[in-house]
């Protein structure tokens, strides 16, 4: 990942292949932004009127580059858009930082060495800022230009992302300062670990793949790991997991990863929906429909990566995850829909759409997430399309058996700069999934899906037990162009509010 430091040099006399500055959008044109002063200078001063001669606006997600003139150490100047100027004495809001640098960084793939002189008014703007930068310096090119890693720009691939940032401006020997530069390398490594797993194609990503990177990454971290493969999963009676998995010659694993922390007063579970590829099954999905669903572990892998996060990060709290992963594919001995399975709860489920399997993967793990009794359990998941239909794809739904609990985990998202959205869990919902054969079938109406969804999942959740479901179907995969942090593909969903409702339990922010 690209290095990133705090440096009290200024900012004419740094050595970077570019210098960037913050440009917000006045009401008579645009204003450079605090952090830049000494940029200005060296235009005498005149660096708003060149960018306005040159039809920059301060627009959020602008970019313009323009040659040094003389007093500057680096060659270019990358203005970036920070959107509305705020009033007279409040500060750039965290995620119009966040998104400036990003922008700037992704300007700037191919270049080396950065210097960003953006406005840092305290801690919270340097994790901003810091985070920004390093999520939109971002790449996927394990697979381009001949498949060597690093070989890429060699063999005439894709740019390399900036290899180093230097944030000018902070206090590199502030306490708060160091922490939040610290917190912001973590959590951006970590929401890029997950990328990386959802872009990895689903021919290379399996069951048990992602299981043995899991191990193995936890492992480094000290985590502990245990892997059920499926012989295991058949004897203890996952019948959810094994019954999407079943059609598939890449046979399901449940992972789970234990951090613990001595001073820990709370545990939280993270159950993350793994399916490495989601092809409906035998009710196949269309094509159009299906060219994006390496997708469909996201949820898993904002639980992993958040939970290396937290352990990174030594936070005074416990926290489970639970990977539930699985291939949905058609085949000879793949699920019918008709079949019954017997989840590992003991309920029995009539499969009615081979096509809505995340909810019997999530089913198993809830249950088995809930014999431990933790004091709440965060479910992720890109588990249907009607929660795209409801929320677009920049939103994330949350649903929760505890309406408190719900808006908190909402404000979380919010402070992390993570859209979402609460949704309600309406008992009416729940009888469209009764079957004549079963205890419950795997669907009901089509009409608020995203709930049915939701409601199936709750009776899976332990008595008693604290229980939110995040439904990512929206914001997991970005197919669009990119914007700000944000890159094409795999974003790292939840990642960023699942770390910050760890850090909020640790201290016991919570309430
Ligand atoms: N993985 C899909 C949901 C999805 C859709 C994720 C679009 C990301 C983008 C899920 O397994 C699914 O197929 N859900 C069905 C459920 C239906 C059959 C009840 C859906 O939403 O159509
Ligand atoms: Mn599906
Ligand atoms: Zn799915």
């Amino acid at each position: 990942m690209t290095a990133l430091t705090l440096s009290t040099a200024g900012a004419a006399t740094l050595r970077a292949d570019a210098l960037v500055v913050g440009v917000a959008k006045g009401p008579k044109g645009p204003v450079v932004a605090a952090g830049a002063e000494a940029v200005d200078k060296a235009y005498d001063g005149r660096l708003a009127a060149v960018l306005d001669a040159l039809g920059a606006t301060g627009a959020e997600g602008e970019t313009t580059k323009l040659p040094s003139p003389d007093g500057l150490k680096a060659p270019v100047v990358l203005a970036v858009g920070l959107g509305p100027a705020p009033d007279e004495d409040e500060s750039f809001d965290e995620e119009a930082l966040r998104r400036a640098a990003g922008s700037a960084a992704r300007a700037l793939h191919g270049s080396k060495k950065a210097a960003f002189a953006l406005p840092l008014e305290d801690a919270s703007a340097v994790t901003a800022v810091a985070e920004g930068a390093l999520l939109g310096a971002y790449a996927f090119t394990s697979y381009q230009g001949g498949g060597k890693k690093g070989a890429a720009a060699k063999n005439g691939g894709p740019k390399l992302p900036l290899a180093e940032v230097t944030l000018l401006g902070g206090k590199p020997r502030d306490k708060e300062h160091k922490a939040a530069v610290e917190r912001a390398i973590v959590v951006a490594a970590e929401v890029n670990t997950a990328r990386d797993l959802i872009n990895t194609p689903p021919n290379d990503l399996t069951p048990a793949a992602f299981a043995s990177i899991a191990s193995a990454t936890a492992k480094e971290h000290g985590l502990k790991v245990q892997v059920l493969d499926e012989k295991a999963l058949t004897k203890g009676g996952y019948g959810g997991i094994m019954g999407v998995g079943k059609g598939s010659e890449n046979p399901p694993r449940l992972v789970k990863i234990t951090y613990t922390h001595p001073e820990a007063e709370k545990h939280l579970a993270f159950v993350g929906k793994g399916i490495t590829y989601d092809s409906g099954g035998i009710s196949l999905k269309p094509a159009g429909h299906n060219e994006t669903m390496k997708c469909d572990m996201s949820g898993a892998a904002a639980v992993f990566a958040s939970v290396v996060a937290v352990a990174r990060l030594g936070l005074p709290v416990n926290v489970t995850g639970w990977l539930a992963l699985a291939e949905n594919m058609p085949s000879g001995s793949a699920t019918r829909p008709g079949d019954v399975l017997r989840m590992y709860s003991g309920k029995t489920v009539e499969v009615l759409n081979t096509d809505a399997e995340g909810r019997l993967v999530l089913g198993d793990a809830l249950t088995k997430a809930s014999e431990e009794n933790p004091d709440a359990i965060v479910d992720v998941a890109t588990l249907t399309g009607a929660m795209v239909l409801a929320l677009g794809d920049r939103t994330f739904g949350i649903m929760a058996n505890d309406d408190a609990f719900r808006t908190a985990v909402h404000e979380i998202a919010e402070e992390v700069g993570e859209q979402s959205w609460p949704m309600p869990l309406p008992a009416d919902l729940r009888k469209t999934m009764d079957s004549p054969t079963a205890d419950i079938a795997n669907m009901g109406v089509r009409m608020g899906g995203g709930l049915v969804a939701g409601l199936f999942l709750q009776e899976f959740v332990g008595e008693g037990i604290t229980w939110a479901h995040l439904d990512i179907a929206g914001p997991a995969f970005h197919e669009g162009a990119p914007y700000g942090y944000t890159p094409k593909g795999g974003t790292g969903s939840a990642v960023r509010t699942l770390v910050r409702l760890a850090e909020r339990t640790a201290t016991g922010d919570l309430g």
